[in-house]
């Protein structure tokens, strides 16, 4: 369950134990941080760890193909707390889908404090709050895929999607989708056992609600290429099947911002971004 912030520092709120009884979650999603110089960078990573965080969650679109890693690093080198992140698409802009995640899961698996959740079981982040995630990806069920005028560069600068065929591509961005599914349902299910107190991360809103792009949910235009229905599916699955279990969604990927209910005990937040304007979303506390 979120609460507001009691204003505790990390130090209080670690009196007694190695976790206090609030855990303070620090929420970043679309910062592409190669819209940013060298100086600009630097400033961010300074601002962030000025916040009083016992972890950041990070929801994709860091930076491009060539740069997603080095802007990883800063955030090892640079912050005192620990990043459990997700990759979005723009994460793979002139380059492959295949070679960055070869190239990301080597780097990470050498990180001290960096954790790509869509290879990773469930993480326990103090006593009660387990995290999990998946990259996710627009899966082109939802709206009019077939139909629209609207394309992404993701067609053009991602290697397996460049050029397809309509048809094609839609059938890609379907398998995209259920991979990333297939992936996340089982540590769904593994969280819901271990808490109370279940955090998803995903690039892409898994829900037509959530998919919130400039004051308002995305038309069907849109929809397709903003939204994956397949995550949306297995996180309502496994939110049935344990009633008990509270699950924050926080989702980026449209840019705009909002809240939506998909269930009793399914919250979902969607971030809002601005190209070269990196900010911290929200500073969530769980108790
Ligand atoms: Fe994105």
């Amino acid at each position: 369950m979120i609460h507001r912030g009691d204003g505790a520092s990390r130090e209080k709120r670690a009196e007694g134990g190695a976790w206090g009884a609030v855990v303070r979650l620090g929420w970043l999603s679309d910062i592409h941080l190669n819209f940013l110089d060298p100086m600009g960078v630097l400033s961010f990573f300074s601002e962030l760890d000025g916040h009083d965080v016992d972890a950041w969650l990070l929801c994709g679109d860091i930076g491009e193909a060539d740069s997603v890693i080095p802007f990883l690093r800063g955030f090892e080198e640079t912050l005192r707390a620990p990043t459990y992140f997700v990759l979005g698409n723009h994460d793979f802009y002139r380059g492959s889908l295949e070679q960055v995640r070869v190239d990301v899961a080597a780097w990470e698996a050498r990180a001290r404090q960096l954790v790509w959740l869509t290879r990773s079981p469930p993480q326990r982040i103090g006593r009660d709050v387990v995290v999990v995630g998946d990259d996710s990806w627009a899966d082109g069920r939802l709206g009019n895929a077939l139909g629209t005028p609207i394309e992404l560069s993701d067609f053009f600068l991602i290697e397996e999607l460049r050029d397809l065929p309509r048809r094609r591509l839609v059938q890609k961005l379907n398998e995209l989708g259920d991979e990333s599914a297939a992936r996340l349902a089982p540590k769904l299910g593994e969280a819901a056992e271990l808490s109370g107190d279940v955090v998803v991360l995903a690039h892409v809103p898994p829900f037509e609600g959530a998919a919130w792009h400039e004051d308002d949910i995305s038309s069907s235009d849109w929809l397709p290429w903003f939204s994956c229905e397949a995550v949306g599916r297995v996180i309502l699955e496994c939110a049935g099947n344990h009633p008990e279990t509270s699950f924050t969604v926080l989702c980026g990927h449209t840019h705009g911002s909002g809240t939506f209910e998909a269930a009793p005990n399914v919250s979902v937040l969607t971030a809002r971004a601005e190209y070269g304007c990196p900010e911290v979303q929200r500073v969530l506390d769980f108790a």
